[in-house]
C-alpha cells in the first residue's frame, strides 16, 4: 500500500532519462510465495540529457543485491526513497545487476507479476514492471529483452514471454526452463510472461511479406471449446491492418493468453497479448452477440497496438491518447469494415457515439475533467479513461474527415516513415498529418489541449429570393477544472440539405467554382462564429447538421417536431436519421420528467401515472417510432438502436438539476406507453425476427436478435401474459446466450410468476461458466425493483467475490452504474454501500477501487438532498486510512471540483 502524500506529476516537467538501455538480460525463477528475478542491463549515459544519476523505480521489492560492472554497491553507494533507487556518479557506461524478491501469490493489486487460478501472468502497463525489477521503468527508455523462465516443470508445463523461443530443456529437482528473445526495442510497459497449466489452439498463417507466423490462442484446461471465435478474429485483424494501412504482423509467433483475473479489457505486450477471459472466451452458449463483438473489436484493437503504440510508442504517459486514441479509432473502423454494408458502418457510428455521450461527455463535464493530452496526473492509472480512448479517437477521426482516407493514409505513412523505434509525441502525429497533406493544422492542437465539450449552436436564415441559406455556425466550451476561457476549436462540421420530398439537394458554397454536385459537405469551423452562404438553392431545406457525428460536439439547432420527424423519415444519413429520433424522444422524455416532478410537488393524491397519462401530446414520436419499426428497407440493428430510448444516464446530462427518480418514472411511463400503442406492431417484429438454425454472431443475424428482443423488452412492460409467455418459451428454448439472456431479463424485470424459477435454473445450468454468472449478477443489479438490500444479499451469495473484478464489476458497478433509480434512493443507503465497496476495494485493488470511486463524479448536478448526502459518503470515503493514490486523486478532485 502506498501512502505517502500524493504527488502531482506535470506534463511540462517532461526531461530526458539520463542513461538509455542497450539490452536487457532477465532470469525468473518462479515461485507463488517468493520469485526471485536477476536482470542485467547495459546502459549508457544520453548524451542528450541533463542529469547524470542513474535514477531507478521500484515498488514492493526486496532488494537482495545490485552491481554496477561487476562491482557490490553498499548502502552508501545508492539512495533509495519513495519508489525511486539512485545512483550518483555512476560511469558512462555501466553494467547494472539487479536481484529482486517479490511475492506474486500476496499481489491483489493484479499489477507487476501476479497468480491467477495457480498460474502467473504479468501486467505492466502503465507502472508495473518496477514491481518486479528496480528500472528506468518508463516508456521512452526502449530495449531488447531476453528473458529466462525457470519453474516447476508439473505445475507450470507453458512458460511464455515476448518475441521467439530460442531454448528449452530440463533443469534438475523436476524444474525445467525456456528462454524467450524479442528482437524488437520496447519499453518495459510492454513486458510479460506468462507460466502455468495452459493449453492453446494454434494455427499458421502465410503473411503477406510470405513468411509464415504461428498464432497461438491460450487458455485454461477446459476452454478450448471457446477460442475459435478470437483466433478468427485475430486472422481478420492481421488481413486487414495489411490491407488498410500497409501494416504487416513483424514477428514469427503472436500469441493470446486469457486470464479470469484482469484489471481492464486486454493488454498489447509485444507478441504475447494478455486477455481478460472476457474478451476471448466465446461460444453460442455462453456467449452474447455483443461479447462476439466486443471479443473482435479487443482482439483486433491489441494486434494493432503491434505497431501503434509498439512500433512506435509514446514518449511520457500524458501522450497516452497517441497510442489509445489511435488504436481505438482503427479498432473502430475494423469492425465497420468487418460488416461491411454502409448502413452496418452506420450502426457501428451509432454505438460508438452511444458510448462517447453516455461516458465520456459526464466526465469531461464533471471533476475529473482533462484534455485528451492531460497536463497533470497523480496517478497515471486513473487516466485510462474514455477521454483518452474513445474522445482520442474522435479526434483521429477528425483528421480522417479533414483530410480524406486517401489523405489520412499518407499521414499514416509518413508517421511510421519518421518514427517507426521511437517513443514519440501527439504533436509528432499531427505533425505527419500535416506535413503529409500540406495542411496547417496548428489550431487543431487544441482538441488535445483543451477540455470539455464544444457546443455548436447552428442557426439558419433561408431567403426564397436569391436561393440562398446562411448558416451561422457559433462555438463555445464550458469552463472545466484548471481551464476557465477557451479558445475555438478546429470543428469539421458535415452538412446536407434535404428538400420538400427528403431528397438530398446538391451544395454549393458561395464563391465555389463548378457545378454543385455533392449533397454532404464539410465545413471546417474555426472562428468562435462563421457564417457560411450556400447559393442556388432552390427551396427552403431542411437541415442534416453533423451528419456522421463529424466532431465530439453538442449540436444545438432549434428542429421542430415536425422537422425531427422528416428527418427521421427520409435522411441519407443514417446518423442523423437515429440522431432525429433520440432529439425527439429527449424532449418528450424531458418534459413527462418536469410533469414527474411537478405531480410529486403538488401532493394530490393521485397516481403519477394518471397525471402523466392526460399530458397532451401529438403523438409524432409515436408515429415516427412506428414507421421505423416497420420500415423493412431498414436493417434490423439500425431499428434497434431507433426503438431504444435515451438512457437515464443521458437524460440526467441533459438536466441542469439531476432528480433520478423523476426520470425513471418518466422514462418507464414512456416504455410502457409505447409498448400498448406499438403493441402489435412489436408483435410482428418479435415474430419476423427469428434466427432459426444455427447460430451465427455475424451482423445480420445478430441484428435480427436485437430487434426482436429489444420487441420483447417493450412487451414485456405490458405484464400481459401472452408476452410473458413468449418470453418464458424463449428461455426455454432459446438455442444461444443472446436470447437466452433476453428472456430471463424480460421475464426478471416483469411481475411473472416463475421468475425466481427462472434465474434459479439459469444459476445451475451455467454455474461453471464465470463469465456467465457476472451477467446473473448484473441482470440482478439492475433489474426493475433491486434495491441496495438486494444487491447486499447478492454480496452475500457463495459465488461472490470483491476480489475478482469481472465479478465485483458485475454486481457492484452493475447497481451503482447501471441502477440509477436505485442507486440514489432517497435515504442515501446507495451511497453508503457505495462507499464500503470502495474502501474495501482500496485496500486489496486500488485500480478497481477508483473506478468504482468515479460512480459519485457528477454529484454536484443533483437535488440539494442527494448532494448532502453524497458529499457525506465521499468525505467517509476521504477520511478512511490508507487511501491509495488512485482513490485517494479521484476523492480529491470530486470534493474540490
Ligand atoms: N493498453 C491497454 C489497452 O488499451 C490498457 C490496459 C490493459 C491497462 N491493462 C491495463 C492500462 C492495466 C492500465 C493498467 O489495450
Ligand atoms: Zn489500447
Amino acid at each position: 500500500m502506498r501512502t505517502d502524500t500524493p504527488q502531482t506529476i506535470y506534463r511540462k516537467d517532461y526531461a530526458a532519462p539520463n542513461y538509455l538501455i542497450d539490452t536487457v538480460e532477465m532470469g525468473f525463477d518462479l515461485d507463488p510465495s517468493a520469485t526471485r528475478v536477476a536482470t542485467r542491463i547495459a546502459m549508457r549515459r544520453n548524451p542528450a540529457a541533463a542529469g547524470r544519476d542513474i535514477v531507478l523505480f521500484g515498488e514492493e521489492l526486496e532488494l537482495v543485491a545490485l552491481r554496477v560492472n561487476g562491482k557490490a554497491l553498499g548502502r552508501g553507494d545508492y539512495r533509495l526513497a519513495g519508489g525511486v533507487l539512485t545512483i550518483p556518479g555512476a560511469p558512462a557506461k555501466a553494467e547494472l545487476e539487479i536481484e529482486t524478491l517479490t511475492h506474486p501469490d500476496k499481489n491483489t493489486s493484479l499489477m507487476g507479476l501476479y497468480v491467477s487460478n495457480g498460474n502467473f501472468f504479468t501486467q505492466c502497463e502503465a507502472e508495473g514492471f518496477r514491481k518486479i525489477t528496480y528500472f528506468p521503468d518508463r516508456p521512452d527508455v526502449m530495449a531488447k529483452y531476453t528473458v529466462m523462465l525457470r519453474a516447476d516443470r508439473a505445475k507450470y508445463p507453458v512458460l511464455l514471454s515476448n518475441g521467439n523461443l530460442v531454448e528449452e530443456g530440463e533443469l534438475p529437482d523436476g524444474r525445467h526452463y525456456a528462454k524467450w528473445e524479442d528482437p524488437f526495442k520496447k519499453p518495459s510497459y510492454l513486458f510479460a510472461l506468462v507460466a502455468g497449466n495452459l493449453v492453446c489452439q494454434e494455427e499458421t498463417v502465410r503473411l503477406k511479406s510470405g513468411r509464415d507466423a504461428l498464432l497461438q490462442v491460450w487458455v485454461e484446461d477446459g476452454n478450448l471449446d471457446k477460442t475459435q471465435h478470437a483466433m478468427d478474429s485475430l486472422k481478420n485483424s492481421i488481413d486487414w491492418d495489411v490491407k488498410r494501412f500497409g501494416l504487416d504482423l513483424d514477428l514469427d509467433r503472436f500469441m493470446i493468453v486469457a486470464v479470469g483475473d484482469f484489471n481492464m479489457g486486454a493488454m498489447e505486450n509485444k507478441g504475447l497479448n494478455i486477455f481478460n477471459t472476457k474478451y476471448v472466451l466465446a461460444n453460442p452458449r455462453i456467449a452474447t452477440d455483443v461479447d462476439f463483438a466486443n471479443i473482435e473489436a479487443v482482439v483486433g484493437h491489441e494486434y494493432f497496438h503491434n505497431w501503434t503504440g509498439n512500433r512506435v510508442t509514446c514518449r511520457d504517459w500524458f501522450q497516452l491518447s497517441l497510442k489509445e486514441g489511435l488504436t481505438v479509432f482503427r479498432d473502430q473502423e475494423f469492425s465497420a469494415d468487418m460488416i461491411g454494408t454502409d448502413s452496418g458502418r452506420a450502426v457501428k457510428r451509432i454505438d460508438d457515439v452511444r458510448v462517447l455521450r453516455q461516458a465520456q461527455f459526464p466526465e469531461d463535464a464533471g471533476p475529473m475533467a482533462h484534455p485528451v493530452r492531460p497536463d497533470s496526473y497523480v496517478e497515471i492509472n486513473n487516466f485510462y479513461t474514455v477521454t483518452v480512448y474513445e474522445k482520442g479517437a474522435e479526434v483521429v477521426r477528425m483528421y480522417q474527415t479533414l483530410l480524406g482516407r486517401e489523405g489520412f493514409r499518407k499521414g499514416m505513412d509518413l508517421y511510421f516513415a519518421r518514427h517507426d523505434g521511437q517513443a514519440v509525441t501527439c504533436d509528432d502525429f499531427r505533425a505527419a498529418m500535416a506535413d503529409a497533406n500540406k495542411r496547417d493544422l496548428g489550431q487543431f492542437e487544441r482538441w488535445y489541449s483543451q477540455s470539455g465539450t464544444p457546443e455548436v449552436d447552428a442557426s439558419a436564415r433561408y431567403d426564397a429570393k436569391s436561393q440562398t441559406l446562411e448558416l451561422t455556425l457559433e462555438q463555445s466550451c464550458p469552463a472545466t477544472p484548471g481551464q476557465k476561457k477557451k479558445q475555438p476549436f478546429h470543428i469539421p462540421v458535415a452538412v446536407g440539405l434535404l428538400d420538400a420530398r427528403g431528397r438530398d439537394m446538391p451544395l454549393r458554397l458561395d464563391g465555389a467554382k463548378g457545378a454543385a454536385k455533392d449533397t454532404t459537405l464539410v465545413l471546417e469551423l474555426t472562428k468562435a462564429r462563421q457564417t457560411f452562404r450556400f447559393t442556388g438553392v432552390s427551396e427552403k431545406p431542411v437541415l442534416s447538421i453533423l451528419r456522421g457525428f463529424s466532431a465530439p460536439v453538442v449540436l444545438k439547432y432549434d428542429y421542430s417536431d415536425a422537422e425531427l420527424a422528416f428527418l427521421m423519415a427520409h435522411d441519407s444519413d443514417p446518423f442523423n436519421r437515429w440522431e432525429a429520433g433520440q432529439r425527439l424522444a429527449t424532449r418528450r422524455l424531458l418534459n413527462l420528467t418536469v410533469a414527474v416532478q411537478a405531480a410529486r410537488q403538488s401532493g394530490h393524491v393521485v397516481a403519477v401515472d394518471t397525471v402523466l397519462n392526460n399530458i397532451e401530446h401529438d403523438g409524432a414520436l409515436t408515429a415516427a417510432l412506428r414507421a421505423t419499426l416497420n420500415d423493412q428497407s431498414l436493417d434490423p440493428a439500425f431499428r434497434e438502436l431507433a426503438l431504444t430510448l435515451p438512457s437515464e444516464t443521458m437524460i440526467a446530462e441533459q438536466m441542469e438539476v439531476i432528480d433520478p427518480h423523476a426520470i425513471h418514472v418518466a422514462r418507464q411511463f414512456l416504455r410502457r406507453s409505447l409498448a400498448r400503442e406499438l403493441r402489435e406492431d412489436l408483435l410482428a417484429a418479435y415474430r419476423a425476427n427469428r434466427t432459426p438454425g444455427d447460430y451465427s454472431p455475424d451482423a445480420g443475424s445478430a441484428g435480427r436478435r436485437a430487434l426482436k428482443n429489444v420487441a420483447l423488452s417493450y412487451l414485456a412492460e405490458l405484464d400481459d401474459p401472452e408476452v410473458l409467455e413468449l418470453a418464458a418459451q424463449q428461455d426455454v428454448a432459446a438455442n444461444n446466450m443472446t436470447d437466452r439472456l433476453a428472456a430471463l431479463s424480460a421475464l426478471v424485470n416483469s411481475a411473472a410468476a416463475g421468475k425466481g424459477e427462472a434465474l434459479q435454473r439459469f444459476y445451475e445450468e451455467f454455474e461453471a461458466e464465470a463469465l456467465v454468472i457476472d451477467k446473473w449478477f448484473t441482470l440482478q443489479a439492475t433489474a426493475r425493483g433491486a434495491d441496495v438490500n438486494t444487491v447486499r444479499t447478492l454480496a452475500e451469495h457463495p459465488a461472490f467475490t470483491l476480489k475478482n473484478p469481472n465479478r465485483a464489476r458485475s454486481l457492484i458497478f452493475g447497481f451503482c452504474n447501471g441502477n440509477p433509480s436505485a442507486f440514489h434512493v432517497a435515504d442515501g443507503n446507495g451511497y453508503s454501500f457505495w462507499a464500503e465497496q470502495v474502501i474495501a476495494l482500496n485496500a486489496s485493488n486500488p485500480q478497481v477501487a477508483a473506478r468504482l470511486a468515479r460512480s459519485l463524479d457528477r454529484w454536484r448536478k443533483y437535488t440539494p438532498a442527494l448532494q448532502e448526502k453524497m458529499r457525506l459518503a465521499l468525505q467517509q470515503v476521504a477520511s478512511s486510512p490508507k487511501l491509495s493514490r488512485d482513490v485517494s486523486e479521484v476523492i480529491t478532485k470530486a470534493l474540490s471540483n
